[in-house]
């Protein structure tokens, strides 16, 4: 009997910490620079200010802040991150359309970015728009 109730202490403990140990990782990787990430390169073309707008309502109206802000890191990229990313391209802007709608992962070293399947391509692009459009601020 006293060896189990010691055996339970130690595992315990260990179990308090590991737990403290993955806290230390985050703060780690929540430390790290703001450009940590490959930026690809290219021109931005000039933005269309009426699908920047209608982006930013769509957005704000979907579940994308469930796992992404605008600044920071949450549970997927910070918007102002993958605006730095991506030069303002039509093909870039297709792309990513393209990613929020079926979801995917791997790019960022997040886990995964759950799929939209009934987003229509052009509100998908148009909320794209106005994430890319977020790089100057
Ligand atoms: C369940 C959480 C979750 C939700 C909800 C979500 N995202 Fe994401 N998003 C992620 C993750 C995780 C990644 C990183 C994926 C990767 O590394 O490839 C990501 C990546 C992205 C990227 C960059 C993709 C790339 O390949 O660089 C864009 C753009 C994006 N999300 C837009 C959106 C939009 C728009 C919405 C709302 C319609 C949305 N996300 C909703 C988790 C989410």
């Amino acid at each position: 009997m006293k060896t189990l109730a010691i055996l339970a202490v130690i595992s315990f403990s260990f179990l308090f910490y590991s737990c403290g140990a993955k806290d230390t990782q985050l703060k780690i990787t929540k430390e790290q620079p703001k450009k940590a990430f490959y930026i690809v390169p290219g021109e931005d073309d000039p933005i269309d200010s009426a699908l920047v707008k209608r982006g930013e309502v769509l957005i704000a109206y979907s579940d994308c802040y469930q796992c992404h802000k605008e600044e920071s890191k949450a549970k997927g990229p910070s918007f102002s991150d993958i605006a730095r990313r991506y030069p303002i391209q039509e093909a870039y802007i297709d792309m990513l359309a393209r990613k929020v709608i079926s979801g995917g992962s791997g790019v960022w070293g997040y886990p995964v970015m759950s799929g939209h399947p009934k987003l229509p391509a052009d509100e998908a692009k148009a909320m794209v728009t106005y994430i890319l459009s977020l790089e100057e601020k």
